[in-house]
């Protein structure tokens, strides 16, 4: 019951969702331009609308073994992929939020999602704020499904949903999308961040109380004319991205925030004529279209979460024929690049200032790992002097401003993952391949390590420098 409501307006930032009695050109909070919207409120004094929604009754506090330990069950996703990203499976009850631009899958992955859970005997409801159910039915028969228990709903009207997911009790509901949503509580219209945030909130109270797993669709827009995710991102478990990798031959799920495992995990997708397709093996994929006997790219082992990547790096120097050089660096951190030539040219004696440098990480990956930079200094040494590095080589490490090649963590895997795939070289720290003397011996791979980047010289140029 509602008392002495008043309405009123109120500013919201649409990026973050920062609340204002004013109208402000920057946003103190994430400090974008041009964000402030108005939006009608209704402030209640007496009992709170929310306050009908509360998760349990009033408790008293309890210690830690007084609290069940039950063994945590998640469901499967179906997808191997999608399943590791989540943290090993979808937890019930939990309330997950993708995000991505529009047209990238994300309605496709859900679907997928909810008839994989369906055929696994759960109990699935799909509500669309955005597709008719016609719609649905089309896409639902290009991805294929059996029957299980699966049910569509087009629905808008949070309350509503709400009182059916009460009722029904599914083990998983999809709302798709977020944004079309309305809620009766706010005045403002779908797609504002009251509104938004209102109906997320609503849908987390009927997730948790009934133990239901729901999926968030969200979009975001670069102009962010609706409100973006990044409002919801407090109020879910778990903030999942959707982004394709570069070409956009694949999609990358990743996750932002995860309540039930790491963030560092990624998901690689592949949108065929029947939905998508999980990449079990992303390194085959990252390096087909390699180009053979070629200067400037080399192979390089990166972490993605617990899992290897290989990946190919290439670089591009030529000499500049303006005032200043031009540098690019797609993939990886644009200072990142320019510290490392500096390095290249005061301790590797490599005259890289007057010339134009371009570093991209095929496949359209982006990297944050430092045990790119020994590779990225080898493709454009390679590029420099034109030579091409052997094929079956791959090379990883930390470089230091020293010229010092620094040890990283997980070699191993590393290793293990370059030899699945035929490597038979690999170039990396010697402080790694020093601890590794156990593991060494049981590759067939000639494992070479290296100091300094000077060492990395003569390794490239075929004529073999000093090793093990
Ligand atoms: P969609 O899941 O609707 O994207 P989102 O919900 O993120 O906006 O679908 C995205 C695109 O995928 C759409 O342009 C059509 C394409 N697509 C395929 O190529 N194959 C398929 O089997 C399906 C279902 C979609
Ligand atoms: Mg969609």
């Amino acid at each position: 019951m509602r008392t002495n409501s008043k309405t009123e307006t109120v500013f919201f930032c649409k990026e973050c969702g920062y609340e204002s009695k004013k109208w402000m050109g920057q946003c103190p909070a994430c400090h974008s331009w041009n964000t402030f919207c108005e939006e009608p409120v209704t402030k209640t004094t007496g009992s709170p609308a929310s306050g009908k929604r509360s998760l349990q009754p009033a408790q008293r506090p309890v210690t830690l073994r007084e609290i069940e330990a039950s063994s945590e069950e998640r469901y499967d996703t179906g997808f191997s992929e999608l399943s590791r990203v989540l943290g090993g499976g979808i937890v019930p009850g939990s309330l997950v939020l993708v995000g991505g631009d529009p047209g990238i899958g994300k309605s496709t992955l859900l679907l997928q999602l909810a008839v994989n859970l369906a055929e696994s005997g759960r109990r699935v409801i799909y509500i669309s704020g955005e597709e008719s159910l016609r719609q649905i039915r089309l896409r639902a028969d290009r991805i294929g499904h059996t029957e299980g228990d699966l049910r569509f709903l087009s629905e808008t009207n949070v309350e509503r949903i709400t009182e059916l997911l009460e009722k029904e009790k599914p083990e998983l509901a999809v709302i798709d999308s977020i944004q079309t949503m309305f809620s009766q509580e706010a005045q403002s219209a779908p797609g504002s961040v009251t509104q938004v945030r209102e109906c997320a909130q609503a849908l987390m109270f009927c997730a948790k109380q009934n133990n239901i797993a729901t999926f968030l669709v969200g979009h975001v827009t670069k102009e962010g004319t609706v409100a973006g995710p990044r409002v919801l991102e407090h109020i879910v478990d778990t903030v999942l991205y959707f982004e394709t990798g570069g070409s956009g031959a694949f999609r990358i799920l990743r996750s932002a925030k995860n309540r039930f495992g790491s963030t560092n995990e990624i998901g690689v997708f592949e949108m065929g004529s029947a939905g998508l397709r999980e990449v079990v093996n992303p390194s085959e994929l990252m390096l087909s279209g390699r180009p053979k006997h070629a200067s400037g790219t080399v192979v390089t082992c990166l972490m993605e979460g617990t899992r290897p990547m290989l990946m190919e790096v290439q670089g591009l120097i030529a000499e500049t024929s303006l005032g200043m050089p031009r540098r690019q660096a797609y993939g990886m951190d644009y200072n990142r690049l320019n510290l490392l030539l500096a390095v290249l040219e005061k301790r590797g004696g490599l005259p890289v200032s007057r010339c134009d440098v371009y570093v991209n990480i095929a496949g359209g990956m982006r990297v944050g790992e430092p045990a790119l930079d020994l590779a990225v200094i080898g493709a454009i040494l390679s590029s420099c002097r034109d030579i091409p590095v052997d094929e079956g080589t791959i090379l990883f490490g930390e470089v230091g401003l020293s010229g010092e090649v620094r040890a990283v963590p997980q070699a191993q895997e590393r290793i293990r993952e370059a030899e699945k795939l035929g490597f038979q070289r690999m170039i990396l720290p010697l402080h790694n391949l020093m601890r590794l003397e156990k593991e060494a011996a049981k590759t067939k791979a000639e494992l070479v390590g290296i100091r300094n980047i000077r060492e990395l010289y003569g390794l490239l140029s075929g004529s073999e420098a000093s090793g093990t």
